[in-house]
């Protein structure tokens, strides 16, 4: 979790992935608004396109904010089936996951146009939630660090230190996406630090400090206190535990659990 050296908020965000019609949607979403105490804690929900707009009016008044799980990198015209930066700004999205490993993985997208996706998000006003990550095999050769560096240099390579405000990047090792294997608060923290080095590099040291860098894979109520705690984990990207209320509320509320929470400004 952020520390007292910078001005990083912890940011919990969950991603529905393809599960739950508009109607189901926004019962979670209003069942979130009005148990969910986000205290000094950044929360957002993505919940498919299709129920975005019922979301957006389950949410209307609470400080959750509403984010999309993919975006076109294009503006408009004939893209059969891709949704636009303004279609979802219309509807009150504030922020886009891009490069999430099941875009990456599943459905082909490579680094390029991650990047481009990237680049559309900002243009268009939005902000970011960059996803990066090693496969199995990639760690097991050695090649964790290298994978997710040439993800974000892919990515961030044209971003300014200003763009990067509007860039979260969540570090998520495929392996232990939705497989009930969490990389161990050693590993988070390696690589988060990995993370902020190479953006250093990118963009000079204040603007990686004070990016905020989330973790993803199997966090659940019982490990999200852990791995918060670590001073590099910043955030939380939750796939399976958010889509009841009670865990992902269980979640946000460890954060507030954290032996550090005291110390965060901000929170
Ligand atoms: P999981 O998914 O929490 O179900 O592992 C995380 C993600 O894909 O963002």
């Amino acid at each position: 979790m952020s520390n007292g050296t910078d001005s990083r908020k912890t940011f919990i965000a969950g991603n529905w992935k393809m599960h739950y019609t508009h109607t189901e949607a926004a019962a979670l979403a209003a069942r979130l608004g009005e148990r969910l105490d986000t205290g000094g804690v950044r929360v957002m929900v993505a919940p498919p396109f299709t129920a975005l707009q019922a979301v957006a009016d389950a949410l209307r008044g609470s400080a959750i904010v509403l984010g999309a799980q993919n975006v076109s990198p294009e503006a408009s015209g004939a893209h059969t089936g891709e949704v636009s930066c303004a279609m979802l700004a219309a509807l009150g999205v504030r922020v886009v996951i891009v490069g999430h490993s099941e875009r990456r993985h599943v459905y082909g997208e490579d680094d390029a146009l991650v990047a481009r996706k990237l680049q559309a998000v900002l243009a268009a006003g939005l902000e970011a939630v960059l996803c990066v990550g090693e496969t199995l095999a990639e760690r097991e050769a050695g090649a964790a660090e290298a994978v997710v560096a040439r993800q974000l240099r892919a990515a961030l390579g044209t971003c300014s230190a200003a763009d990067l405000r509007a860039v979260t990047v969540a570090y998520e090792p495929v392996w232990a996406i939705g497989t009930g294997r969490t990389a161990s608060v050693a590993d988070a923290d390696a690589m988060h630090r990995a993370v902020r080095a190479v953006v250093a590099g990118m963009t000079g040291a204040a603007a990686a400090a004070g990016l905020v860098v989330q973790y993803g894979g199997s966090v659940k109520p019982d490990n999200a206190a852990e791995l918060l705690a670590s001073p590099e984990v910043d955030g939380l990207l939750v796939g399976g535990a958010s889509l009841q209320a009670d865990s992902f509320i269980r979640i946000v509320a460890s954060s507030a659990s954290s032996p550090l929470v005291d110390s965060c400004p901000g929170n």
